[in-house]
């Protein structure tokens, strides 16, 4: 048997007796003007932050959305799309797609805008997605890449990559973790399929999007999620898994490297109205610039003593230097 074969048994067992505490959620479900979420989805949230970034959104794009689980987040897509079949739904699991339909059902009956053909559900796999080139504008997925190793993981991105449209985004949310996790964890299929040992470190996670094609990446949460600790998991210390919510963008990857912005902050306070760093940034005096990584790498490597580059707050919200 596969590890798949046992991400897939995991998720029809969850998806026939919905498990409230097989992922902890790290944020608080967010709530709309007349969006009432059915209890059953609440329980079937198996994601671990949000992929559903209200402010970006638009309510013409097309939406694909991998892994449906219960349904809730393919819920609040179309709560901004309110179109038929604006929102495309995958999943590999028969059980978990019948049981979203039939959440969708549930949710028609106690929302006055939605209609269950808002979403259409599609069975399919993250590896080979059922889905036309270059045919979508946002693509998300929710605590399923932490699952895949790391040719499927591969394989998963440059997935999402080929449907999105140029300029397209990819909303993701997933464990990381802070600090390598051990061989015998990462065998252990069942832990994996629990989105509880699969988890990369950050850097190494950034850098398979960017291998995946992707030229912009924003960081706009990176949360405590779960212990794994010594005792429990045989380990010499504990580890720390973090939940990172993030968008990429199908943009082309600059000659310098892919621009990620993590939550820095770089102030220019000198004697002149402006500075120029010499690679396409005019900072005005006194007015905060949020910065991608590398810019503000290339500022504090210039030592002045009128520009102060802040620390990462891996929150990142909005506006830049890219
Ligand atoms: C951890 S759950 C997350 C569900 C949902 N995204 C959420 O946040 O509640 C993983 C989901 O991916 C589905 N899944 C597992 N393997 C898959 C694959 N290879 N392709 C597509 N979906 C898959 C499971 O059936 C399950 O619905």
């Amino acid at each position: 048997m596969n590890y798949l074969d046992t991400v897939q048994e995991l998720y029809k067992t969850a998806a026939l007796s919905p498990q409230a505490s097989l992922c902890c959620v790290t944020s608080k479900t967010r709530y709309l003007p007349e969006l009432v979420i059915p209890d059953v989805m609440e329980e079937m949230n198996y994601g671990c932050g949000t992929t559903v970034h209200f402010g970006d959104l638009n309510p013409m794009e097309n939406i694909l959305y991998i892994g449906v689980g219960g349904g809730l987040e393919a819920l609040q897509f179309a709560y901004f799309t309110r179109r038929p079949q604006a929102v495309i739904a995958v999943d590999k699991v028969p059980e978990m797609m019948d049981k979203a339909a039939n959440n969708f059902k549930l949710a028609a009956e106690i929302n006055h805008w939605f209609k269950p053909d808002f979403i259409k559900l599609i069975q399919g796999d993250a590896l080979d997605l059922p889905v036309e080139d270059e045919s979508v504008d946002v693509a998300a997925q929710n605590c399923l890449f932490n699952i895949f190793k790391e040719g499927d993981l591969n394989r998963a991105l440059s997935e999402m990559h080929r449907v999105l449209k140029p300029g397209g985004r990819l909303y993701i949310s997933d464990p990381i973790a802070t600090k390598p996790i051990p061989e015998h964890l990462r065998k252990d299929e069942r832990l994996r399929a629990m989105c509880l040992s699969g988890a990369l470190m950050y850097q190494e996670y950034v850098d398979k999007i960017v291998c995946a094609g992707f030229g912009m990446i924003e960081i706009r949460a990176k949360r405590p999620y779960r212990i794994l600790d010594k005792q429990r998991y045989s380990l010499n210390e504990n580890i720390l898994l973090e939940s990172i919510e993030l968008v990429a963008y199908k943009n082309p990857i600059p000659v310098d490297g892919a621009c990620v912005f993590i939550g820095e902050t770089a102030i220019y306070y000198g004697a002149e109205e402006t500075f120029d760093d010499g690679k396409g940034h005019l900072m005005k005096r006194d007015i905060p610039l949020a910065v991608c990584h590398k810019t503000a790498e290339n500022l504090r490597a210039l030592n002045r003593n009128d520009i102060f580059v802040t620390e990462a707050t891996y929150h990142y919200n909005g506006g830049g230097c890219c």
